[in-house]
């Protein structure tokens, strides 16, 4: 962490585009908000402090971002204006503010690291730039014949000739602390919007002689989001890259096909199938299979176990090493010890399965009694068999043998045998007059 830098992630625009009840840049990227994205790359990128510009009433912000100062911005009066918002967060002992956005959720650590780094290097400020394939709607970078940024020209006030540049602005800057952050202030609101642009730090920072330098970005990076298809966009960002990731180590038969989350781990030697969305907070140890159609959620999967297909791992599912999670398999806050098999239509709930354990095809761990839930505790090697019912809170010692078809409701011992169901009745000759004497009508 270097103390020496300070972000001000903005995030005080109203978000109306996203026609949502949630603040825009609580809507999640990836299955976490896009404001946590940014603030976890300004702490990756070894930012020291963060303060966070809000508008009026922003409830939600304490929680959303608990470790960095806020800020609030009555009115949005543009990007200068929002930075300044922030300006009792300037303290002395930063030497570089960069700026950032709540509603750019995939820039990358090494692009803030690298903006702060030109600025602590010596330059007075760092533009972000990067080209779009379509530049409507950015400010366009103004280049002198040297290359140097004379200026940053927002599409509403730029000439045709300006327009027809490529090069944009991400909105991401840094400013080195002292006469470059002072000059914010002497920003005017003298453009078609009536704002204080933090664009125009630029040509004012360029008139005054200060060392203006630019820096490039993936497009990919940068992708401010406003509405639902921007977000739908980061989104699919967001996926490529995750994909990309998971495939330094494990094999996707059909890598579109598959979700990630922000913090899904996957190990070595996996072996992920078509149609498999990974939910928040879940991990794949090496070597594991997860078949197709699989859905994951809070779960940890062992090194060689394999789960599915259409199996459904919520969260506090623990699948042991070389366990088995067959198709039509819903497991819920329990623990699957290594070599057990679930493999068939069950639902196991608030439960431990012993190792080696096998449990029948239709098995239910009647978890819930309409207002607690209790457990079921299965032992070692115990077979339980299909279509078996297991009214918690009830245990199943080691080795034990669970009829099929039965209703437990009592503790069963280790290496006992317990049947809990209406006993077969057979009466020989009877079928025909069962069926009313219709036989070969
Ligand atoms: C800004 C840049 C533009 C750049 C583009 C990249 C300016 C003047 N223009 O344009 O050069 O190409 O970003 O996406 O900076 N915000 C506040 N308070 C305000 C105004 C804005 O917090 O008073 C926040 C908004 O929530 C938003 C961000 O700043 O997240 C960008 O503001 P917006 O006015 O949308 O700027 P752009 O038109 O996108």
């Amino acid at each position: 962490m270097d103390e020496r830098s300070l972000a001000v992630v903005l995030a005080a625009g109203k978000g109306t585009r996203m026609r949502s009840r949630t603040p825009k840049v609580l809507h999640p990227v990836g299955g976490r908000p896009m404001l946590a994205h940014v603030l976890a790359a300004a702490r990756e990128a070894g930012i020291g402090d963060v303060a966070l510009v809000v508008g009026e009433g922003a409830d939600w912000a304490p929680k959303a971002a608990p470790d960095a100062d806020l800020y609030v911005q009555s009115t949005a009066l543009g990007t200068a204006h929002a930075v300044l918002a922030a300006e009792s967060a300037f303290r002395p002992h930063h030497e570089a503010v960069v700026v950032l956005y709540g509603d750019t959720p995939l820039v990358r650590p090494e692009t803030i690291a690298t903006a702060v780094a030109r600025v602590l290097g010596g330059a007075d400020v760092c533009v972000v730039a990067f080209e779009p394939d379509d530049p409507s709607g950015y400010g366009r970078l103004h280049l002198d014949p040297n290359g140097h940024v004379r200026a940053i020209r927002e599409e509403r006030e730029a000439s045709e000739e300006e327009r027809a540049v490529r090069l944009c602005n991400s909105g991401i800057m840094a400013i080195r602390s002292g006469a470059p952050t002072a000059a914010l202030r002497d920003i005017e609101a003298n453009n078609a919007k009536g704002e204080f642009y933090l664009t125009d730090l630029v040509a004012l920072g360029a008139e005054r002689g200060f060392n203006m330098v630019w820096m490039m970005a993936e497009a990919g990076e940068v992708l401010g989001v406003d509405d639902r298809v921007k977000l739908a966009r980061a989104e699919g960002e967001f996926q490529r890259r995750a994909r990309l990731k998971a495939l330094e180590t494990a094999t996707l038969l059909a890598p579109e096909t598959v979700h990630f989350s922000f913090d899904t781990v996957i190990g070595e030697d996996v072996m992920i199938e078509p149609n498999v969305v990974f939910g928040p907070g879940v991990a794949i140890g090496d070597g594991a299979r997860i078949r197709a159609f699989s859905h994951l959620e809070g779960a940890v999967v062992s090194p060689g176990a394999t789960v599915g297909p259409y199996a459904r791992l919520r969260p506090g599912a623990t699948i042991g090493p070389d366990a088995h999670i067959g198709n039509f398999v819903e497991v819920k806050n329990a623990a699957i010890a290594s070599g057990a098999k679930v493999n068939h239509l069950s639902y196991i709930g608030d439960a431990t399965v012993g190792a080696r354990a096998n449990i029948g095809a239709g098995t239910i761990t009647c978890n819930y009694d309409g207002t607690f839930k209790h457990r079921t505790e299965i032992g070692e090697g115990a077979f339980i068999g299909s279509n078996s019912a297991l009214v918690a809170p009830v245990s199943v010692g080691e080795r034990a043998y669970v009829g099929s078809g039965s209703v437990i409701t009592e503790d069963v011992p280790a290496d006992a045998l317990a049947i809990g169901r209406g006993r077969q009745v057979v009466k020989a000759d009877r079928s025909p007059a069962r069926r009313g004497g219709r036989e070969g009508e």
